[in-house]
């Protein structure tokens, strides 16, 4: 068996427009690397980061959460030494925390000889999640362990479902930098909503569901819309309306925030017509005197993975 290990974690979509904390896909070009290694020395030790200033304490860094919390319960008889390789900037809305977490209980994992199993895995990484958010969800982290698209049914007890992936279907993403924290964006939401935007919204994330089960991209383009979260969060990323008319201009099928922002996704059908959207997000931007940059990816259906 294997005492090294290095992965590469990806960069994730989470809440897809209507799907508030239950939907997520995973993206191809952007990510972390990580490097696990198993010790003599009992425990956990972070004894890397480069990319971006983290703490090192195991208990004070979202990977180092994750991997002591299945650490403790599956008490092995080796310890882990954990390197970080960050390349998502913390608080970009792309799930910078959740490939931290999902990335050190992956490799672990991969090191004893696969004991879990990918819902126990985002089990664990859930708690590292909690360490950023102040809350335990699974959007960011079922699709960066699955692949592709993921519901989370339910997040306790934890029931993920893996969603098809159109094969036409890509991502545009604009990074606007500027950083927003999740526990602050979740902060500005309303308890409630009214029953006539519940009905949208349960609406438009049935038919998203359908609509990625059937290839349908007609229904994905009329589904990708979100009335509850987006009207609260937009407010926080400067040009976001300005962003989104131009991508739906050129042929997008839709454009939301992603995960709490600031990042911005479009879904397009073709990487043609994901490149033209690119360049729409980068016209619209250009203008501005925010720093930004802007991704294409297609939607990664396998994860994190090996490398
Ligand atoms: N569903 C979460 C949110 C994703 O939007 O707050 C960000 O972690």
């Amino acid at each position: 068996m294997k005492n090294e290990i290095k992965i590469f974690s990806p960069a994730t979509v989470a809440n897809v427009a209507c799907g508030f904390d239950v939907l997520g896909f995973c993206l191809d070009t952007i990510g972390d690397e990580m490097v696990v290694r198993k010790t003599q020395e009992k425990g956990i030790r972070i004894t890397k980061i480069e990319g971006y200033n983290l703490p090192y304490e195991a208990k004070k860094n979202v990977a180092g959460v994750s991997a002591l919390a299945m650490y403790n319960d599956l008490q092995p008889d080796c310890g882990f030494e954990i390197e970080i390789y960050k390349k998502i900037k913390p608080g970009s809305g792309i799930g910078s925390s959740s490939a931290s977490a999902a990335g050190s209980v992956f490799g672990m994992n991969e090191l004893l000889g696969k004991p879990l199993d990918k819902t126990k895995l985002t089990y664990y990484a859930m708690k590292g999640e909690a360490l950023a958010s102040q809350c335990e969800h699974a959007d960011n982290l079922a699709p960066a362990i699955f692949g592709g698209f993921t519901l989370v049914k339910s997040a306790c007890p934890l029931h993920v479902l893996e969603l098809p992936t159109p094969s036409d279907l890509y991502a545009t993403l604009i990074h606007p930098q500027i950083e927003i924290k999740t526990s602050e964006s979740r902060a500005l939401l309303p308890k409630d909503i009214s029953l006539q935007k519940a009905i949208t919204q349960w609406a438009n994330v049935g038919s998203l569901v359908h609509g990625l089960h059937t290839s349908n991209y007609e229904l994905i383009k009329d589904a990708l819309n979100d009335v509850v979260i987006e009207p609260y969060r937009k407010q926080l990323i400067p040009y976001f309306d300005n962003v989104k008319s131009a991508v739906l201009e050129v042929g997008a099928l839709g454009c939301a925030i992603s995960g709490s922002g600031p990042s911005i996704f479009a879904l397009s059908k073709s990487e043609a017509t994901a490149k033209t959207v690119q360049k729409a997000m980068y016209n619209t931007y250009s203008k501005t005197d925010i720093q930004f940059e802007t991704y294409v990816s297609k939607i990664n259906t396998e994860g994190i993975k090996i490398l």
